[in-house]
């Protein structure tokens, strides 16, 4: 990665920390991605080839940054959808700085509203938005899910009671193969086979 992207990536993470320290008010917090979790995300989106990049629950652009840099690697995009309006603005300033503002589509809304209207494909999808709504979310976007497509979301384990009908409802389906990994909070990697 080049020293420039790093060093904001190494901001961001100072600033995510001290802020989120100092913030009561949990909506107000930017709750950046574990960088661990990021960085084997960007392995993945590498190794694999993928190209059709959906995140859902951008913050201040932390793991989007990751996320672009990764795609520009692949020559592919990413699609990110927040619905708090200054985090969004965050998030195009910090892509901007990153160079990587072109690789990205930020969208301001509701998730579960925006993918519903969204159009395209993906072969990587994550989630790291209200974990409540995400077996809403995959059912509206199974449809659009690649052969061979990845599925994430982070705090598989840190919020066992929150993610507990996503798990369900993925490990109750067949056709992907499922696997916790124990890395930052807890991410969960389903395959689509
Ligand atoms: C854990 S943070 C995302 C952190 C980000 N991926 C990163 O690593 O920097 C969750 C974000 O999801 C957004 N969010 C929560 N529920 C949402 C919803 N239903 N629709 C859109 N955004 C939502 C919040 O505004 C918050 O910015």
């Amino acid at each position: 990665m080049e020293p420039e992207i790093r060093g904001l990536l190494n901001e961001l993470e100072a600033f995510g920390r001290e802020h989120d320290q100092r913030e009561p008010d949990h909506s107000k917090k930017m709750l950046n991605l574990e960088p661990d979790t990021a960085h084997l995300i960007s392995v993945l989106v590498r190794s694999s080839q993928r190209r059709h990049l959906l995140e859902i629950g951008t913050s201040n652009g932390y793991s989007t940054i990751w996320l672009a840099w990764a795609a520009r690697a692949t020559g592919g995009r990413v699609t990110s959808i927040d619905r708090d309006a200054s985090k969004h603005g965050m998030a195009d300033a910090n892509l901007r700085r990153a160079g990587l503002r072109d690789r990205v589509d930020l969208v301001l809304g509701d998730a579960t509203e925006v993918i519903a209207r969204l159009p395209g494909q993906f072969d990587l999808v994550f989630f790291d938005a209200d974990r409540i709504s995400a077996p809403v979310q995959f059912q509206l976007l199974e449809s659009r899910l690649l052969p061979g497509a990845l599925v994430l979301a982070d705090n598989a384990l840190s919020h066992p009671d929150q993610i507990k009908d996503y798990l369900t409802t993925i490990q109750a389906r067949p056709d992907f193969d499922h696997v916790v990994v124990p890395i930052g909070k807890g991410l969960s990697v389903a395959y689509k086979a």
